[in-house]
């Protein structure tokens, strides 16, 4: 039995913002930004869009490209729908992946949210396979979708140039492919890790339940992230090798057997250090920085989406996936394609 990916989708606000546009408003400059973290540019959500919008407009692309014009039909085929978001459009309940599944129509799927920062998208496919993996469940739909900008402190230039919004989404079903030998498919490991030890690092501070805003108090802010930069890259490098070293291990196989990985997107920086580590070539790895920004739990699906769609995936390819964010979370997936 293999848990395989049938199609994927995105979906990318419509408004672009260049680093030249946002130093417009904020003490910064595009030349700090491209070589401090590699972005050129970020989608910003419109007001009136939320997170689930985002997540909606991915889920259906993801059906569209599996089933033209039946997106409704194959919506109704799904068991599962979960939502990797650490920025729900409703503090605590309804879930994302409740409003999804209530704008596709599928009314027999159960929904859930997985609260993993920028590692949500491998902690949530991982989670729906193993779902899949009991019961009479086949097909889940696996979001990630994340709208930091509305969290973002527009007057700190140390995060807010980093963060960008979009959705990523993939179909899944369980199949009856082999997941060993020369034909296996689908997702044939996971490694997931945190270290809540570093909670404190990375964090929205206001509004939960440890720090809630008290009654009669002003607020001039809305919530928003707080990020000891120099900490998290120095955990991020160190969780990105050793993620893809045991995910390697753990299959008995060597990179040169990997066709693409598809990271998180944090910073270009990361990214280099891991491929230098490893001794890799840079376009080993699908990166898509320069255009989007972070867009933490959307990042890797909407590579995966991108990567797909160039064509160069073939059936049995092997893709490693690797994440890392707030928790501190890190992880990551080995699928045959
Ligand atoms: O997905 C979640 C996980 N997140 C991450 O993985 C992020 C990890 N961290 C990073 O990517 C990097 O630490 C940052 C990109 C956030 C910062 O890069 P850095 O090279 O560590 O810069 P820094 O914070 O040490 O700042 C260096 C200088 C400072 O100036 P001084 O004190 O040296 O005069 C900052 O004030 O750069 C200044 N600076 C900026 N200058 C222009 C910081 N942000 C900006 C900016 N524009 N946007």
């Amino acid at each position: 039995m293999a848990i395989e990916i049938l199609a994927t989708g995105r979906y990318l606000p419509e408004r672009r913002v260049t680093n030249d546009e946002l130093a417009k408003t904020v003490d910064t400059n595009d030349e700090w930004i491209r070589s401090h973290t590699g972005i050129g540019s970020r989608h910003i959500a419109a007001p009136e869009q939320a997170t689930s919008d985002l997540a909606y407009a991915a889920a259906l692309n993801a059906l569209e490209s599996f089933a033209p014009g039946k997106a409704a039909e194959t919506a109704l085929t799904l068991d599962l729908i979960v939502v990797a978001t650490g920025t729900p459009d409703y503090y605590g309940f309804p879930s994302v992946a409740c409003l999804v599944q209530d704008r596709l129509g599928a009314v027999n799927a159960g929904a859930f949210d997985v609260s993993a920062a920028c590692t949500g998208f491998v902690y949530a496919l991982d989670a729906a396979a193993g779902m899949l993996g009991i019961g009479n469940r086949k097909r889940a739909l696996v979001i990630g979708a994340d709208l930091l900008t509305k969290i973002t402190n527009w007057e700190d230039r140390g995060t807010c140039v980093l963060f960008g919004d979009a959705a990523g989404a993939a179909l899944v079903e369980r199949t009856d492919a082999p997941v060993t030998g020369e034909a296996k498919r689908g997702l044939i490991q996971s490694v997931l890790r945190a270290q809540g030890s570093g909670a404190q690092e990375l964090k929205c501070d206001r509004g939960g339940t440890r720090n809630p805003y008290k009654d009669g108090e002003t607020v001039d802010k809305a919530t928003h992230i707080y990020m000891n930069g120099r900490a998290v890259y120095t955990f991020a490098v160190k969780a990105f090798t050793e993620v893809m070293q045991e995910l390697l291990d753990r299959e008995g196989i060597t990179m040169d057997q990997v066709k693409k990985i598809i990271p998180h997107q944090a910073n270009e920086r990361i990214v280099q250090a891991a491929a230098k580590r490893f001794g890799l070539p840079e376009d080993k790895f699908f990166m898509n920085i320069e255009k989007y920004a972070n867009t933490s739990a959307a990042t890797i699906p909407v590579a995966l989406d991108e990567y797909a769609r160039t064509g160069e995936l073939q059936r049995g390819d092997l893709i490693m996936t690797v994440g890392f964010g707030g928790g501190l979370t890190y992880g990551g997936n080995l699928i045959v394609w």
